[in-house]
């Protein structure tokens, strides 16, 4: 242990100076070999980013939900801190890899893959959860992005994608609404499910990324700001999450300015009853 706990900490198990390294507004993301079996999904958390957020949230006894649990990385990061997981997806294929890397990781019990729409499970989780933590698909990205400056190259994987275009055809996916208001309307109902499941002052992380919409730069982080605002949550704070690693492709040049994404926004909230 590297610090001091103080026994007034009911958040977490960690000492005054683990929390304090934890509250920096960026933090480089972390790979690690376990990471490998995710990369049969297009876009996998990886494991140690999320280690950090729920042992900056949550404390033994505590149970975690990622309502788009795609390969199940959220469970995994649950299971090497002990924490209960519960994770849902409506694609069957990955609710199956995410079943098997739980399997092959020998985890017992404690975490829970249930394969559905999260606008309609989460209502039907028991518990009161204590952390949720998740990453919804980028609207209709993944059907966009195959072309053009990203299009594959012979022999060149193009970021952890193997084989996989998008996510799924179901109707309820957000990754298959057709405008962006949509996208933002259903990810809205699942947040107000996940409100009323979260525990009064406890805390919610979305991890996503700007992105465009027919070609033009969204701040998407302000959107998901307002949306879960407009719910009922407080805004604690973004943490960006460097991704140093990515590929940069001349977008506008030389003619016009388009930024390179090389972030994610770890955007925080807590449910803070009026
Ligand atoms: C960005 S991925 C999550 C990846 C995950 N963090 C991981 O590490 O594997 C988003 C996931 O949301 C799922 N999804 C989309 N709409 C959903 C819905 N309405 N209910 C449940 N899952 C959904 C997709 O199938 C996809 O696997």
């Amino acid at each position: 242990m590297d610090g001091i706990f103080d026994k007034r900490n009911k958040l977490n198990n960690l000492t005054g100076k683990e929390w304090l390294k934890l509250t920096k507004s960026f933090w480089v993301s972390e790979k690690c070999k376990e990471d490998r079996f995710a990369f049969q999904h297009p876009a996998p958390f990886l494991i140690k980013d999320i280690e950090k957020l729920i042992s900056m949230f949550t404390k033994e006894g505590d149970i975690v939900l990622d309502p788009f649990n795609g390969v199940g990385t959220t469970l995994v990061a649950c299971n090497n801190l002990k924490i209960k997981g519960i994770g849902i997806d409506l694609n069957k294929k990955y609710c199956y890899l995410a079943n098997k890397r739980l399997k092959e990781l020998s985890v017992k019990n404690k975490q829970k893959i249930i394969c559905g729409d999260s606008i309609k499970e989460i209502l039907k989780i028991k518990e009161k959860i204590d952390y949720c933590v998740t990453s919804p698909p980028y609207h209709n990205i993944l059907k966009n992005n195959g072309q053009g400056l990203r299009a594959k190259k012979e022999g060149r994987r193009n970021g952890p994608r193997i084989g996989v275009d998008y996510y799924s055809e179901n109707k309820n996916d957000l990754g298959n609404q057709k405008s962006y208001e949509n996208f933002l309307n259903l990810f809205s109902k699942i947040m107000m499910a996940v409100y009323e499941k979260l525990k009064d002052k406890k805390y919610t992380s979305i991890i996503i990324s700007d992105f465009t919409v027919n070609k033009k730069e969204k701040c998407v982080q302000g959107d998901i700001v307002m949306t879960m605002e407009n719910i009922g949550f407080e805004f604690s704070g973004t943490t960006i999450l460097l991704q140093d690693n990515k590929p940069l492709y001349p977008f506008g040049y030389p003619y016009a300015y388009k930024i390179n994404h090389q972030h994610q926004n770890i955007i925080n909230f807590r449910k803070v009853k009026i």
